[in-house]
C-alpha cells in the first residue's frame, strides 16, 4: 500500500459497531501489487493499481483481481488512492438516474469527496449542474470544475430539478425532493448531516418522481478503470484538501468531521518520492471549442 483515503463511511464503521472490535477499517487504496493472483488473472508484480478494498489502512491488502485498476505512470498513486468509494458513488449515482444530457442536476454537498467528482462526472455528461454547499467559501473551485450554478443550502432555487444527487440527508433533502420536477429521481447516496428528515403531509402525494436508496457495490474494477482514464487525460480533477502520512490519522478526521476538507483526505502509508507537479485538469463541459 502506498496511499489510502478516507471516507465518511470509515468513521460511520467505527462508531456503528458494523465492523467486530480489531477488525481493519477501510476502502480505499493505491500501491503496487507484491504478489499476483494465484490463478494468473491479475496484474503482475510491480504494477501500480488502485482497489476497493476492505480492511484498505494496512501495509498490504489481499485485493479481489475484479475490484482494482491498473494506473498508469502519467497518474499519481496518492490521486488514484482518492478515487474508489467516493469516485463510484459519483459516477455510478449519476449513472443509476438516467441520460443526464441537459438535464437539471442538483448535487449537494458538493464540497465534499462524492461532491467534487459528481459535479464533474454530470457535467462531462451534459448536465446542467447546480452544487450546493454550506457557504461560499465551501464553493470556491466547483464552476471551474464543471457546476453551473453554486448555491448555498439551496437558497434562492425555485425551479425544478430533473435528478438529485443527496450526500447530506435530513431537512435539505426534503427540500431537494420538493424541488424534485415531475418524473425526476432524487439518488440518496449518504446523510452527512445526520438529521432527521420530515416530509410535510402530501409531499409525496401526487406526479411521480422517485427517491431511490443508493448502495455502492458490484465488481469496482471497470468503473475504477473509467475513472483513471479520466484523471489520466485530466478531464476529471481529484481534489485532494488534506494530504499527510496515515499516523496523522485523527487530524484527517477531524478535518473531514468539522466541514474543513475540500475533496478528499488521503494518507501516506510510505515515505514516498516528491509527487510530480499536478498538471490542470481541464472539464470538457467547460473547456473551449
Ligand atoms: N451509499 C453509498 O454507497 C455511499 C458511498 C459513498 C459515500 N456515501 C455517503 O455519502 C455522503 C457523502 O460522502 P462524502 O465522501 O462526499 O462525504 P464528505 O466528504 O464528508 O462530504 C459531505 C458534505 O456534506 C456537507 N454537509 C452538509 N451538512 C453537513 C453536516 N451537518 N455535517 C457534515 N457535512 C455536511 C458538507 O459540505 P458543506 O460543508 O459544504 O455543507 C460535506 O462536504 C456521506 O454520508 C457518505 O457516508 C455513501
Amino acid at each position: 500500500m502506498h496511499h489510502v483515503s478516507l471516507n465518511r463511511g470509515d468513521l460511520n464503521d467505527a462508531r456503528s459497531g458494523r465492523v467486530p472490535p480489531g477488525a481493519v477499517l477501510g476502502s480505499d487504496a493505491a500501491g503496487v501489487v507484491s504478489q499476483p493472483a494465484a490463478d494468473g488473472s491479475g496484474p503482475e508484480v510491480g504494477t501500480r493499481v488502485v482497489a476497493m478494498a476492505r480492511g484498505a489502512f494496512a501495509d498490504r491488502a489481499a485485493v479481489e483481481v475484479d475490484a482494482l485498476a491498473e494506473v498508469p505512470r502519467s497518474v499519481d498513486l496518492s490521486e488514484a488512492a482518492a478515487l474508489p468509494v467516493a469516485g463510484l458513488a459519483a459516477l455510478r449515482a449519476l449513472r443509476a438516474a438516467g441520460p443526464l444530457l441537459g438535464r437539471r442536476v442538483l448535487i449537494t454537498g458538493a464540497s465534499g469527496g462524492v461532491g467534487q467528482f459528481a459535479v464533474q462526472l454530470a457535467a462531462r455528461a451534459g448536465a446542467y449542474v447546480i452544487a450546493s454547499v454550506g457557504s461560499a467559501a465551501r464553493g470556491e473551485g466547483l464552476a471551474t470544475k464543471g457546476a453551473d450554478q453554486v448555491v448555498v443550502g439551496l437558497e434562492g432555487l425555485d425551479q425544478p430539478v430533473d435528478v438529485v444527487l443527496d450526500n447530506v440527508g435530513g431537512a435539505q433533502m426534503v427540500a431537494a425532493w420538493e424541488l424534485l420536477a415531475t418524473g425526476g429521481n432524487l439518488q440518496s447516496i449518504g446523510w452527512a448531516s445526520g438529521e432527521q428528515a420530515v416530509f410535510p403531509p402530501y409531499s409525496t402525494v401526487g406526479p411521480p418522481k422517485t427517491l431511490s436508496s443508493f448502495l455502492n457495490e458490484g465488481e469496482a474494477g471497470a468503473d475504477l478503470a473509467t475513472l483513471v482514464r479520466f484523471v489520466a487525460d485530466r478531464s476529471l480533477c481529484v481534489e485532494i484538501g488534506w494530504r499527510g502520512s496515515w499516523e496523522r490519522i485523527a487530524e484527517a478526521v477531524e478535518v473531514l468531521r468539522s466541514r474543513r476538507l475540500n475533496g478528499k483526505a488521503v494518507l501516506d502509508v510510505r515515505p514516498l518520492a516528491p509527487i510530480a507537479p499536478t498538471r490542470a485538469c481541464v472539464n470538457p463541459a467547460s473547456a473551449a471549442p
